[in-house]
């Protein structure tokens, strides 16, 4: 296989602060973002994992000026609070020790604040603008009395954070709770960022990634863990086995690995998912780090804490639940990915915008073609794949175990798309095709039973072909596909619980579907 490059030329790498050879941040992590954003409670948590002191710029603020930051702005103003505040963060930043520092919502205004942050490794902590809103008019923020200035205000200092910050971060509250590192840069930032002891790693590395960004991997570690070992996996779906994950976990019992060594995988969500596997058995489990390197991964397999392996009887039939230490998601990484995965992961992020409504759905109607998306508009991209990740940890930490029924909204579409895949045997279509058209017939399905503008699937109908995926298909008609539904032991006629949609952002999880509404449905897209 040609090496297409790296996807890490020097004119789309951001300066992130680093030093030379990746490892360590130059100086502070520093976290930026919009009040309500929860800036100070993730700087808490993540310089307990990074093992760093914190630094809440507000709260030092307080201390300075002996009185609440509410008190001190209505007596003095905004102009003396906004020195004041100048004055600390500078202070901060100069310290000798580096520390996770959280920013107050504004201090990027100050162009002196901006050109010290040069120095640092700065992260974007990305809001929903209503959570925003919600949390800190609860609070006595003076800035957050007026729904509409706050708005404005947020509208127009967003540019300044994604100036000053390449790289969105987020917390993923399940198990331990882990850092999410999203954006073009996150790959080179991890070993300054690495959420485990700085220990030792072996490294689980799809053949392909490995070739193209094992090198850039192993740069960012550097200074951060010592590599003890690496082993690659064979692409296709095929090495989501148990012999695959046998002579995995033995590769890391000869590089020596122990229990408080931690297993990075590199690759799409076959070598997630095995990777993961192997961290969450070897010695009754390990600690693991994910880099998705494929749309599928960056925007879904990779966070929510499934791991596993397939049997002949079927996918996913053996694994746990295991959730990572820290995942990075770079979409430079995407720029090597051929067209066809490319368009596999678009369905996955058609889906996740449909579940999610809102910005997010209007976010991936307004990103051109992928393909011109990852050699161009990196910082759109980013934003969507990190739009995708908080909709999918959201979804998850609601239900971290699959056992509420919440996590199932996630299926959207997949009732049919596993019912092709598995009566063609798995060799006719991607998984991503699959989805799309499982995404068309539970569009058409929504439209019936629950009402669904039928412009939403008209639009995501241009959207899939925009990207070459498949909007019809030839194969087994309805009755054999409906013989692969996991029916069970329902008897035809039946009602079915299926995922449906009332409206972008309105998911029905278990909304009941009769068989033949089904099959009218599918064959409304099989052409012969
Ligand atoms: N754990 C979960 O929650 C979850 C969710 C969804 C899907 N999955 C699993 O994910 C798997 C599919 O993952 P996928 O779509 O990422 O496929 P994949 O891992 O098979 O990768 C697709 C192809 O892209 C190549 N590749 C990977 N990164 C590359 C890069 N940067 N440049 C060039 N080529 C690259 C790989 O070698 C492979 O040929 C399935 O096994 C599915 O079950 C898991």
């Amino acid at each position: 296989v040609a090496k297409v490059g790296t996807g890490h030329s020097a004119e789309k790498r951001p300066d992130l602060g680093l030093s030379a050879g990746g490892g360590q941040a130059a100086g502070n992590v520093v976290l930026v973002g919009f009040m309500g954003a929860g800036k100070s409670t993730l700087g808490r948590r993540l310089a307990e994992r990074l093992g760093r002191g914190f630094a809440d710029a507000d709260a030092q603020i307080e201390e300075r000026v002996g009185e609440s930051i509410a008190g001190f702005f209505e007596r003095e103003g905004e102009a003396a609070f906004r020195e004041r505040e100048q004055e600390v963060v500078l202070e901060l930043l100069r310290r000798p020790e580096p520390q996770v520092i959280s920013l107050g919502g504004g201090a990027v205004e100050s162009e002196a604040v901006r050109e010290a942050l040069a120095g640092h490794l700065a992260a974007y902590v990305d809001v929903d603008p209503e959570i925003a809103w919600r949390r800190a008019s609860g609070s006595k923020r003076p800035l957050a009395r007026d729904r509409e200035s706050f708005m404005g205000l947020r509208e127009r200092r967003l540019p300044l954070y994604e100036s000053v910050a390449p790289l969105r971060i987020a917390w993923a509250e399940v198990g331990e709770g882990h850092p999410v590192v999203v954006g073009p840069g996150a790959l080179a930032a991890a070993g300054a960022l690495w959420p485990c002891p700085r220990g030792r790693a072996f490294l689980v590395e799809d053949e392909l990634a490995a070739g193209l960004h094992g090198d850039a991997l192993r740069t960012s570690l550097e200074g951060a863990v010592e590599v003890l070992g690496s082993a690659t996996v064979a692409p296709g779906e095929r090495s989501k086995s148990l012999a695959e994950a046998e002579r995995m976990l033995r590769a890391l019992a000869a590089a020596g690995v122990q229990r408080a060594d931690t297993v990075v995988a590199l690759g799409g969500g076959v070598t997630g998912d095995l990777a993961g596997f192997c961290a969450a058995t070897y010695q009754r489990g390990v600690a693991w780090v994910q880099f998705p390197t494929t749309v599928v991964s960056q925007v879904d397999s990779a966070y929510g804490g499934k791991t596993g392996v397939d049997l002949p009887e079927g996918k996913n039939y053996v694994g746990a639940f295991h959730q990572p230490a820290g995942v990075f998601a770079d979409p430079l990484m995407l720029a090597t990915l051929p067209p066809e995965e490319l368009s596999a992961g678009w369905a996955e992020v058609v889906k996740t915008a449909l579940i999610a409504g809102g910005r997010l759905w209007d976010e991936v109607r307004a990103l051109p073609a992928l393909g011109e998306a990852v050699s161009g508009d990196l910082a759109a991209l980013a934003q969507v794949v990190h739009g995708c990740v908080r909709t999918k940890l959201a979804v998850v930490s609601a239900d971290e175990r699959d056992t509420t029924g919440v996590r199932a909204s996630l299926n959207l579409g997949h009732t049919f798309a596993h019912a092709l895949e598995s009566a063609t045997g798995y060799e006719r279509h991607r998984h991503g095709e699959a989805v799309a058209l499982g995404l068309l017939v539970a569009l058409r399905l929504s439209e019936h039973e629950l009402g669904l503008d039928p412009s939403v699937r008209e639009e995501v109908r241009e959207l899939f072909e925009r990207e070459r995926l498949p909007t019809s298909f030839s194969g087994p008609p309805a009755p054999v596909l409906m013989e692969h539904t996991g029916r069970d032991k329902k008897r035809r006629g039946e009602q079915r619980n299926l995922v449906l949609l009332r409206a972008p952002g309105d998911v029905v999880s278990e909304a009941e579907v009769g068989d033949e509404a089904l099959e009218r449905a599918i064959e409304e897209i099989r052409v012969g």
